[in-house]
């Protein structure tokens, strides 16, 4: 038996249950980790409500979460590659992010090719807050978009999980850093990780803003929220510029005329799933040892805005979607 935070429909917090449940042994090619630290992402909010990215619906009950470090208590037949005690790491199953969850558990098996193993000098807690988030960066700063010294760049939510650590990346790579934010707060934390000019949407339209500071327009924007961003971020970006929609915090963005794309100026749009990063094990690893890497180096700070204890997860859950959430956020078994 273990305990975990399951829900048995979908809705607001309240439906976040902390109950028991049956942990079977590893099966073959599993391993069972004792989770130390799990990461709370807004995927796991969509989940809960009733994600609109479900290509059927969910078998209920469902354990919540995605993204866990912790140790290996336990081996099942042939999982070879780590042995009890191993600290490790994960950022999602082999199914969709939306479909495969369970990390909101005390303890859980996982197929050994979705374990990342944590090196000396990265807590389990770090991990846990950087691993969906960092490799989300690393998706569209590597694959996507990588900006070159001088270019600015417009980042949404830049005090969000995605949005800090992006800042912090663009930044070292020498881009000029706008960011929107929420909040006056949310202003001094952006630019305490690298953005250079915070502009407060919630009072202000962000594209004159955006115009004054960079009148050519930025050479790429990154958008986590999505709905209520998305069509005016094609204002603010340079002809032959890319906005790149990862996340959808306000809800999903309507269907795109590409034409519109044409008259802006050759724009390109990008949207990128963790999962096309995530499904190749060797490609997973890699990405995380650069993250890792660039943590130690002190080129990332992994900024936890807040801990809460797993059975309290409704409490990190109303947070979230009340917009109070800054960097990352952790649940603590
Ligand atoms: N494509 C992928 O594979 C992938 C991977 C990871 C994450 N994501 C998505 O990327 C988005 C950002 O992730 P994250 O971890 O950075 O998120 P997060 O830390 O939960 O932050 C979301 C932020 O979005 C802003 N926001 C704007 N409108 C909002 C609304 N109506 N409700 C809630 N928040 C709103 C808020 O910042 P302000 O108060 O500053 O506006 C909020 O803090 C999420 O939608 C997530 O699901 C996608």
């Amino acid at each position: 038996m273990t305990r975990a935070i399951r829900i048995h429909q979908n809705g607001g917090p309240e439906v976040l249950r902390w109950e028991e449940i049956e942990l079977p042994a590893p099966a073959p090619g599993e391993l069972r980790i004792r989770h130390t630290a799990i990461g709370v992402n807004f995927s796991d909010v969509n989940v809960r409500r009733g994600g609109f990215y479900l290509a059927r619906p969910l078998k209920f009950p469902v354990v919540l979460g995605n993204e866990a470090a912790g140790v290996v208590e336990r081996v099942g037949p042939g999982a070879t590659e780590f042995k009890p005690g191993d600290r490790v790491v994960y950022a999602g199953m082999e199914g969709g992010f939306y479909e495969d969850t369970g990390a909101y558990a005390e303890a859980r098996n996982v197929p050994g090719a979705r374990l990342i193993r944590l090196p000396e000098g990265i807590s389990d807690r770090q991990a846990a807050a950087l691993m969906v988030k960092g490799l989300t960066a690393s998706l569209i700063v590597n694959r996507l978009f990588r900006p070159k010294v001088g270019d600015p760049i417009l980042i949404h939510a830049a005090a969000s999980g995605v949005g800090l650590i992006l800042c912090q990346w663009c930044k070292h790579l020498g881009a000029t850093v706008l960011g929107t934010v929420g909040s006056r707060e949310k202003a001094k934390i952006a630019g305490a990780h690298g953005c250079d000019h915070a502009i407060l949407y919630c009072e202000t339209d962000f594209v004159p803003a955006v115009r004054r500071l960079v009148p050519p327009g930025v050479a790429a924007v990154f958008d986590g929220v999505g709905k209520d961003t998305f069509m005016a971020s094609l204002d603010c970006v340079r002809p032959f510029g890319m906005l790149v929609n990862y996340g959808n915090a306000s809800g999903p963005v309507p269907p795109l005329d590409l034409l519109l794309l044409a008259k802006k100026g050759s724009l390109s749009v990008a949207r990128p799933a963790l999962s096309s990063l995530t499904g190749d094990t060797a490609t997973m690893r890699a990405a995380a040892a650069e993250l890792f890497e660039l943590v130690k180096r002190g080129i990332l700070k992994v900024e936890i805005g807040a801990t809460y204890a797993l059975r309290d997860a409704a409490s990190a859950h109303r947070d979230l979607e009340a917009r109070k959430s800054t960097g990352s956020m952790v649940l603590v078994p």
